[in-house]
């Protein structure tokens, strides 16, 4: 029986993994609800796989501890280490890992079979499964006969098969290709909500990250940037980091010169000699004096050809690129080149003047 607190379901405390010198992970302490999907995104080399390495037992870990299901996997303080077997974790990586010489059927099988579980529910269990991924068809199929979605969503079946405690998934979509792995997001977390099995996500990708996650992680060079819901990751981030990596957004460096309000207040910005106060939001950590870097988002720069109350900020159009929904646009301002999502109807022409208008709810001063 299970006595875990279900929001806290998966625990991992203060892990750190060292290769050599190098501190792969460095102390990262996360949380995870039960039957949520987490997912770490940051970089290449920023310590993700060697996370989720270190929670199926494939790593042992500096210091930490890792806790799922109330099961302790491993705990350095008291000397724990669960083999990876015992772990009851389902897996699925970038390449497929299917066996070529069985049927889509024999692998989804397997798992039950060296758990010896009893015929009749073996084929029952694995009929299910295999509708749950649209595999229903390709049962008796070798599994070299598969393209590659189809031996994805063949590993995804083999691995949510046994009913796991935890299932993790280490970039399995970079294979394919755009439009495939656009379909397999959506459809993989449907599986995932569907079957209810507390998942983690590892990818370096975004937008996949923001499609399908319940929670986001962004990690840099082994330590959390951050952790939140996909829209407040997007929205809210914490610092230039965040910002940047997640979508795009035009970032100045500045100085918190007023607190209006909790999380309210005001940055002065230099450009070109002059000091320009803009109302903004402050992210936390942020108060009176601090550095902070402005971050503004493209879609929430309004450019218009009239200055309105003569407060906006005045700028050129070098580029405007038609887009269908919309123009993607470059506006220097002095030495700044502001990134602009503008819409068609504006019909914004390079060589033109514009003004720019900032809304303090989408003007951020983050840490830098
Ligand atoms: N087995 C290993 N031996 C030595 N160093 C390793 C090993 N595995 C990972 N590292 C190092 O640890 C750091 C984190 O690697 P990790 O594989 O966790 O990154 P990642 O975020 O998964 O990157 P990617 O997106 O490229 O897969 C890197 O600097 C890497 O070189
Ligand atoms: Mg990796």
């Amino acid at each position: 029986m299970v006595n875990a607190n279900d929001n806290r379901y998966v625990e991992v405390q203060g892990l750190v993994k060292w290769f050599g010198n190098d501190r792969a992970v460095d102390d990262i302490s996360f949380s995870i609800p039960r039957g949520k999907f987490l997912t770490l995104l940051g970089p290449s080399g920023c310590g993700k796989t060697t996370t989720l390495m270190s929670i199926a037992g494939l790593h042992t870990i500096d210091a930490g501890s890792i806790r799922v299901g109330g099961v302790v996997y491993t705990s350095k303080a008291e000397g724990l280490f669960l083999p990876p077997e015992k772990r009851d974790i389902g897996m699925v990586f970038q390449s497929y890992a299917i066996w070529p010489h069985m049927t889509v059927a024999q692998n989804v099988a397997y798992p039950l079979e060296i758990r010896k579980v009893a015929r009749a529910e073996i084929d029952e269990r694995v009929a299910a499964v295999l509708r749950l991924v649209g595999l229903a068809d390709m049962a008796d199929k070798l599994a070299t006969q598969l393209s590659g979605g189809q031996q994805q969503r063949t590993a995804l079946a083999r691995a949510i098969v046994s009913k796991p405690r935890l299932l993790l998934f280490d970039e399995p979509l970079s294979n394919l290709d755009l439009k495939l792995r656009e379909q397999m997001r959506v459809e993989l977390k449907r599986i995932q909500h569907e079957v209810g099995i507390t998942s983690i996500y590892v990818t370096h990708d975004q937008a996949e990250a923001l499609v399908m996650s319940d929670e986001i992680i962004v990690m840099s060079k082994g330590r959390i940037q951050q952790k939140g819901g996909p829209h407040q990751i997007y929205a809210r981030p914490v610092n230039a980091y965040v910002s940047n990596f997640i979508g795009v957004a035009n970032l100045l460096k500045g100085r918190v010169v007023e607190v209006t309000a909790p999380g309210r207040g005001a940055v002065e910005i230099e450009e070109g000699g002059r000091s320009i106060r803009l109302p903004c939001r402050l992210a936390d950590g942020i108060g009176p004096g601090a550095d902070a870097v402005v971050s503004i988002r493209p879609e929430n720069v309004r450019a218009r050809r009239e200055n309105g109350d003569g407060r906006a900020l005045e700028g050129e159009v070098i580029q405007a690129i038609f887009l269908g929904n919309c123009v993607d646009c470059r506006v220097r301002w002095g030495e700044y080149e502001w990134k602009v999502l503008a819409h068609p109807r504006d019909r914004l022409r390079e060589g033109e003047k514009v003004y720019l208008r900032l809304d303090p709810e989408h003007t951020l001063a983050v840490l830098p």
